[in-house]
């Protein structure tokens, strides 16, 4: 899951020797871990991080607690408006799915969809084993056939629309309010980008949290039962185990703040003392002064006329909306025009 503001300030890796001893797959990882750690002023690391086997067990336990109302606000109003949504759609549609996950949530679009006419779903996920998952799951419905894309997020949608035959409309689906992991400007860019792959006609689900009482939030982000807290670790304990880091994970305490200028939840994690972390595969070492921060996490949240207007600007019109009402949450049909 992104959140994708640049980070600024990238450094030259310690030495060529450690660069050529990581695996080409985690290389990646380490150089932006390397420059959200190093930078001078706050430092911050990428929240797609989180989602590791590990940061991806946590996050479905966070989805079953009960101050994290947001994954079954965003379930409750598919099971309820599914047949209502895709009567919206033009016949014959397929779907695609950023970010897909489990897959759960989309069962009810893709069963509505299919009493009308047989169904390809793409999901676009980058975690081989989600993917692998959903798609097992998803074929299990009649009249579906599902083809994943293990790519990021617009590369699989490039993809899934250049499958398409002429006559199809292509319905993508950005459920749980991903959009929200994205800063305001970022996520105004990704939807513009989605929608210059799709033609006129065509649709975006998009699911986003919305605008609640302070304490219910901050609640949502800082469980009583220390989930989230642990979500927010494991990404020190996956630096531990990827890059032979040293960080002692008690000495950071999980932090939620609500800044409520740009309506979102921030996460950060807070070094309690003074100290030198030691990293392996840098052979170098990170140093934090006491109560200094790591910047892990936005979650922005909205108002339903911001979803509006968001789409408005990437040049959708919202065709409908459907609110939940035990926990605000809303899912907009936005239309290419
Ligand atoms: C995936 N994303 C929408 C979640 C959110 O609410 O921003 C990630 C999360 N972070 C902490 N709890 C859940």
């Amino acid at each position: 899951m992104p959140r994708p503001a640049p980070l600024r300030g990238i450094r030259p890796t310690a030495s060529v020797e450690a660069l050529l001893a990581t695996p080409p797959a985690t290389r990646g990882f380490s150089e932006e871990i390397r420059a959200g750690l190093m930078r001078a002023g706050q430092k911050e690391l990428p929240s797609k991080y989180f989602y590791d086997e590990v940061g991806s067990a946590l996050f479905e336990v966070i989805c079953a607690l009960p101050e994290y109302g947001l994954t079954r606000a965003d379930e409750r109003i598919l099971r309820r408006h599914a047949v209502d949504i895709v009567s919206r759609l033009p016949s014959p549609s397929i779907v695609a799915e950023l970010g897909s996950g489990s897959g759960r949530k989309t069962r009810w679009i893709l069963e509505a969809l299919s009493r009308r006419h047989p169904v390809t779903y793409h999901p676009i996920e980058i975690s081989a084993s989600a993917l692998a998952r959903c798609e097992k799951e998803m074929s299990a419905i009649a009249a579906v056939s599902v083809v994943g894309f293990e790519r990021p997020y617009l590369d699989g949608l490039l993809a899934a629309a250049a499958r398409r035959q002429e006559a199809e409309c292509l319905l993508v689906l950005f459920l749980g309010s991903t959009i929200g992991n994205f800063d305001r400007s970022a996520g105004d860019e990704f939807l513009c980008q989605v929608r210059g792959m799709l033609r006129p006609g065509d649709a975006l689900l998009l699911g986003a949290d919305l605008v609640k009482p302070v304490p219910t939030m901050i609640a949502a982000y800082d469980d009583p039962l220390g989930v989230t807290a642990a979500f927010n670790l494991n990404l020190l304990a996956r630096i531990n185990r990827e890059l032979d880091a040293q960080f002692d994970l008690a000495l950071f305490q999980h932090v939620a703040r609500y800044n409520e200028e740009h309506q979102r939840i921030e996460m950060h994690l807070r070094s309690r003392v003074a100290q030198v972390v030691p990293v392996g595969a840098w052979r170098d070492a990170v140093a934090f002064r006491p109560g200094e921060t790591i910047w892990t996490e936005n979650s922005h949240k909205y108002t339903p006329r911001e979803i509006v207007a968001l789409g408005e600007r990437a040049g959708f019109r919202c065709d409908a909306q459907w609110l939940d009402q035990e926990w605000p949450f809303a899912q907009s049909l936005l239309v290419a025009g």
